[in-house]
């Protein structure tokens, strides 16, 4: 599976859900996760991403990631189509702990 990881949070630019084939991009206030049982592992989204947000499971030290994304596709909402991102999306993009002050 692919992982949405912390770089999402405060950007959530939302181009991945646009070309996932099995639409299983979940949505929560500040960021987006992928539903692990749902994602074929395609690739197609991780070069999508502006803030580069997304990783395969395969690279070192996504559990906590991927955890996270597991549990929170379970009671988010689906999203499929692209919204206007926040309009300070870019100040956040590459903002270190942002996890520990945003993640709600
Ligand atoms: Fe969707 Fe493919 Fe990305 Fe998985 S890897 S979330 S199936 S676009
Ligand atoms: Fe987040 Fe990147 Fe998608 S910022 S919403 S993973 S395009």
């Amino acid at each position: 599976t692919y992982v949405v990881t912390e770089n999402c949070i405060k950007c959530k630019y939302m181009d991945c859900v646009e070309v996932c084939p099995v639409d299983c991009f979940y949505e929560g206030e500040n960021m987006l996760v992928i539903h692990p049982d749902e994602c074929i592992d395609c690739g197609v989204c991780e070069p999508e991403c502006p803030a580069e947000a997304i990783k395969p499971d395969t690279e070192e030290g996504l559990e906590k990631w991927l955890q996270l994304n597991a549990e929170m596709a379970q009671n988010w909402p689906n999203i499929t189509i692209k919204r206007e991102p926040p309009a300070d999306a870019k100040e956040w993009d590459g903002k270190p702990g942002k996890y520990e002050a945003h993640f709600s």
